[in-house]
């Protein structure tokens, strides 16, 4: 019942002041971003590279010029180089939003956006990682999946995430389960219309395995996003059943989500990859992690009267 109204504060300039003016807000933000800035991440990094991988997420979505854009990419580049010349290359790849690069920009927005993700890829190539590009909303999926093709030509190693709440996405998985293709699979957390989407968590749910099903039966490498035990479970037994080595996919987590299942995934020799979001741009992911969890939302807004 609150998810729709959350996502829609999430695209609200008046509801992020009020947000991030309120007294309790600070405390739950650190529960899912690791820092306001690269230095403060840095140390989560170092912590988590010990036994998990990670991927870092330069907060920041929808830029609204090429000068905010170039900024997101020069963060990035700084970012790559740090990982680099602190060892972690090898566990630590970056997630790029399309909007946070330019995407969105109006007259040649998808130019730009591919000339500044590609930027990107040189650098975490330099690095010697990898890029994964989200998702945002449907509206956004052909143009990120066009410049996804265009980037993988240059860096083959490029991934993308696919959600599974869309209609179209078990075709996309089918179509982008191929050698060197690495594929996230998440459920998905904008608020979309029933047209193109499944909208109850049964349908959606459905939806992931018919999804997980053609990831893992094919050559590419699925990566799969998800908190769910069912789903994880589900994952683990389609892996064995295609016959895939332990280094042919993994399991992801978002930073602050279920910390000791991803110890033990890790533990038992598999591979668990937590993406850590970092930056003073974190009102849009932290309204979608409220909306993911109504106990969040309760727990927010007795920390706003409590205070
Ligand atoms: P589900 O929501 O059913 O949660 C399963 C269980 O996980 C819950 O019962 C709870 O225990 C725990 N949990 C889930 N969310 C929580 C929260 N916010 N706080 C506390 N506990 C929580 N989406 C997208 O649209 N585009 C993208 O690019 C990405 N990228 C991405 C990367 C990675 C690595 C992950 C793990 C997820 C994403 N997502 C995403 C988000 C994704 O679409 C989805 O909204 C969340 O992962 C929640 O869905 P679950 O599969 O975890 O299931």
């Amino acid at each position: 019942m609150l998810r729709t109204p959350l996502l829609m504060a999430a695209r609200s300039s008046v509801c992020r002041t009020v947000v991030e003016a309120a007294p309790g807000t600070g405390a739950l933000v650190s529960r899912y971003v690791a820092g306001t800035t690269q230095e403060r991440a840095m140390p989560v990094v170092g912590a988590l590279v010990a036994d998990r991988y990670v991927t870092l997420d330069h907060l920041g979505e929808d830029v609204g010029d090429a000068a905010q854009a170039q900024t997101t990419v020069d963060a990035y580049t700084r970012l790559l180089a740090d990982l680099a010349d602190a060892g972690h290359a090898e566990r630590a790849e970056v997630s790029v939003k399309l909007s946070a690069v330019g995407q969105f920009l109006p007259g040649d927005g998808e130019k730009i956006a591919l000339e500044n993700a590609r930027e990107i890829c040189r650098a975490a190539e330099a690095a010697g990682t990898t890029v994964t590009l989200d998702m945002e909303d449907h509206t956004t999926t052909d143009s990120t999946l066009g410049i996804l093709r265009e980037l993988r030509v240059d860096f083959p190693w490029v991934g993308a995430v696919l959600q599974a709440y869309l209609r179209r996405t078990e075709a996309d998985c089918r179509d982008l389960a191929t050698a060197g293709s690495r594929v996230r699979l998440c459920k998905g957390a904008y608020d979309e219309p029933e047209s193109v989407a499944f909208r109850g968590k049964r349908e959606v749910d459905l939806s992931y395995v018919r999804c997980l099903k053609a990831l893992m039966a094919g050559d590419g490498y699925p990566m799969v996003a998800s908190h769910d035990p069912r789903l994880i479970a589900i994952a683990g037994v389609l892996a064995e059943d295609n016959g895939r080595s332990a280094d042919s996919y993994e399991y992801q987590m978002l930073y602050g989500i279920r910390a000791a299942e991803q110890v033990r995934i890790a533990a038992d020799g598999r591979r668990l990859r937590v993406y850590v979001p970092y930056g003073d741009q974190w009102y849009g992911y932290f309204m979608r992690r409220l909306a993911e969890r109504p106990a969040n939302v309760a727990f927010f807004l007795r920390s706003l009267v409590s205070k």
